[in-house]
């Protein structure tokens, strides 16, 4: 049975896709059988796996319009089996009307829960139905987040939303921490560590111990079309 991980971040730039993608990529690497689903029109994700970008295939949005099933919308790219979204995602909110949208994926992804050990959702930076969706379907939140003070209120505002989330669509939902992306060495990166760690706790969360720094490694795989593995 999968274990169904987003990560999620309303706020821009914080590394999801880099850690989503690279993620898929270290299951792949111990043998387990992951999936990525790319719930974000920038398409970021499904354009690090196969920058081709004209799709004639199912895309996520069809499986959330219902107009496919989900395993056909299901491709294979440099080992990783993904599911694609594309740039027509953006305005989805508005097709979404009838009474349970926020079940969507998770209805379809139960189809798909005994065929991988871990499916991991890239979401895009907005509390938008699509995030809605994303948390509704998953075990586990993956926080990532940089160390400034804007990204500190936005922690603040997805807890609440996690929170909401928990209240009508997922009990179960759990936040599996919080890591730090794009750290560097200055004082005020460390002080806002430190606060990051005490939020952490109020939201009844960690933060990782092994924070990511800023690595040009990681700009050049993503030029490469490498993970950074
Ligand atoms: N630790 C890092 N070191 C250097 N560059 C990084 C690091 N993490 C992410 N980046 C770069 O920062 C940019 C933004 O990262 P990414 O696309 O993963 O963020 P995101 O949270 O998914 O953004 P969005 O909110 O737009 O979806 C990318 O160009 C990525 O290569
Ligand atoms: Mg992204």
């Amino acid at each position: 049975m999968a274990k169904v991980l987003s990560v999620s971040n309303q706020k821009g730039g914080v590394g999801k896709t880099t850690i989503a993608y690279n993620l898929a990529f270290g299951f792949a690497r111990q043998k387990a059988k992951a999936l990525l689903i790319d719930l974000d029109s920038q398409c970021s994700a499904s354009m690090l796996l196969d920058n081709n970008a004209k799709r004639t295939t199912p895309t996520i949005n069809d499986v959330l319009l219902k107009q496919t099933d989900i395993n056909k919308a299901v491709q294979r790219s440099k080992g990783i089996d993904f599911i694609p979204a594309s740039k027509s995602l953006a305005s989805i909110d508005g097709l979404l009307t009838q009474v349970g949208k926020e079940y969507r994926l998770k209805r379809n992804i139960d189809d798909l829960m005994t065929n991988y050990d871990y499916i991991i959702i890239d979401t895009p930076p907005a509390l938008s139905i699509l995030t809605i969706n994303a948390l509704t379907a998953s075990n586990y939140v993956l926080i990532p987040t940089t160390a400034d003070s804007v990204a500190l209120y936005g922690i603040g505002q997805l807890a609440e939303n996690i929170e909401a989330i928990k209240e009508f669509t997922n009990p179960d939902l759990k936040i599996a921490g919080i890591v730090i992306n794009r750290l560097n060495n200055t004082l005020l990166n460390k002080d806002l560590s430190n606060t990051l760690k005490l939020m952490a706790e109020k939201i009844g969360t960690r933060v990782f111990k092994t924070p990511l720094r800023e690595y040009i490694a990681i700009r050049e795989a993503q030029f490469h079309g490498r993970d950074i593995l």
